[in-house]
């Protein structure tokens, strides 16, 4: 498939100066820039926050969540978090919010509200239904030091009610669009807080911006974002499925959706990003991706293997015919089934790539390393991708459209 792409170094490094002057491109200088004694802070914070409460609340949508609920599931930070994470405000379910006041009654908790613009309806609802939850368990003044507030450094709604009220605030930077921001304050405070290692997050970002972009005739990120532009451009695949074989992936998956599809869905654009967690899905869209339309291309994301996998138990005279996986690590079967799918969906007329992170200090392989480097690099090459369909990477003026005829429809003056 490469030698049929022209992979153009000389504009992908026109791509990347683009980014760099882009004055919504701040985040890709971030890696190696992120204020020490900002990151420092956050740090404080966090500590105060896991001392005084078992609950942080992070209410916020798209870009404001997305990422830090990606990295939390991920790692599994629920498992281990001194004080857990809840998501709201990334719906408009009443049934989903008494959940989380179900969960939070009779439990210290704090809310961290994320939001750039501080009039996103969402996380406003949610916040009016915390903030007067927290008002109630603790009083006006006790609340007010239990919110944390990230949001524009300069102007807005929560801005401006975060200063008349002294809550702690955090910056979502002004060059900094929401699916881009989570290496800042927005995915990084309330990850510091469920005992995430953020310092590692960052250096796995670096490591990608070190490794993908110094030598882009190397750059496996450069390869990915012409070669899907190719797919579609040349063969007409509209749609790329991103395939992974861990369930803890699933969130990921969503934050990467969210940053392809507002980043390039734009003037009847675009490819449309879907996602699959196999071997579920196999038993599921799997028949389609085998068998379906072939406007599809799928690109498989694999991490280093666990370190100490379960192993598959023996049973003396067992009727399940698996005699012969005795003693396998299941670590092993799975690499299996992903070599095997990729065979079989190529042979079912689907191209393939594999995106592979390797991160061989960590038990899991699905790591803060792991995670920082993919971040970055899906970041960067869904900033080329859209440049290479012609479009704003960084805007997303159809999200207006829905928001005109709701507010329209509640009689908002
Ligand atoms: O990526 C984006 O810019 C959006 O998804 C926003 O993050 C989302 O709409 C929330 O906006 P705000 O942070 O202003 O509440």
């Amino acid at each position: 498939m490469k030698n049929k792409i022209d992979l153009d170094y000389s504009l992908a490094s026109e791509l990347i100066d683009n980014i760099k002057d882009d004055p919504m491109g701040d985040w890709f200088a971030l890696p190696e820039t992120f204020s020490a004694t900002e990151l420092k802070r956050i740090k404080e914070v966090a500590k105060r926050v896991q001392n005084d409460s078992d609950y942080l609340v992070c209410i916020g949508i798209g870009g404001s969540y997305l990422g830090a609920r990606a990295v939390y599931e991920a790692l599994y930070l629920g498992d281990s978090a001194k004080c857990r994470l809840l998501f709201a405000g990334n719906n408009l379910s009443s049934p989903e919010l008494k959940r989380i006041l179900k969960t939070i009654d009779g439990h210290d908790f704090s809310v961290n509200v994320i939001s750039k613009s501080g009039t996103t309806l969402e996380p406003a609802v949610a916040f009016r239904v915390l903030k007067q939850a927290l008002i109630e368990k603790y009083g006006e003044e006790e609340a007010k030091k239990r919110i944390i507030a990230t949001t524009d450094p300069e102007c807005g709604a929560l801005h401006d009610e975060a200063k008349e009220n002294g809550y702690e605030t955090f910056d979502v930077p002004l060059g900094i669009g929401g699916r881009y921001s989570v290496l800042t304050p927005v995915g990084l405070f309330p990850l510091a807080v469920a005992g995430c290692n953020i310092d590692k997050l960052l250096e796995g970002a670096r490591h990608c911006k070190e490794t993908q972009i110094s030598h882009l005739e190397d750059s496996m990120l450069v390869t990915y974002a012409f070669t899907r532009f190719y797919l579609y451009d040349e063969c007409g695949c509209d749609v790329e499925v991103l395939a992974s074989f861990e369930p803890c992936l699933m969130y990921f998956n969503e934050w990467w959706k969210q940053l392809f599809g507002e980043s390039e869905g734009k003037d009847k654009q675009g490819i449309f990003p879907a996602s699959v967690i196999y071997s579920t899905d196999l038993h599921s869209l799997g028949q389609y991706m085998q068998d379906g339309r072939r406007n599809i291309f799928e690109t498989f994301l694999k991490f280093s293997p666990e370190k100490s996998p379960l192993t598959v138990p023996s049973f003396k005279g067992a009727a399940d015919g698996l005699d012969y996986l005795e003693g396998k690590p299941i670590t092993e079967i799975s690499d299996k089934a992903l070599t095997a799918t990729i065979k079989a969906h190529d042979a079912g007329g689907i191209s393939t790539m594999i995106i592979e992170v390797l991160d061989n200090e960590s038990e899991r392989g699905v790591s803060e390393l792991s995670l920082g480097f993919l971040i970055f690099f899906f970041e960067t090459a869904c900033a080329i991708s859209a440049m290479l369909h012609g479009v704003d990477p960084f805007n997303q003026p159809g999200v207006e459209k829905y928001k005109k005829e709701m507010f329209k429809l509640l009689g908002k003056e």
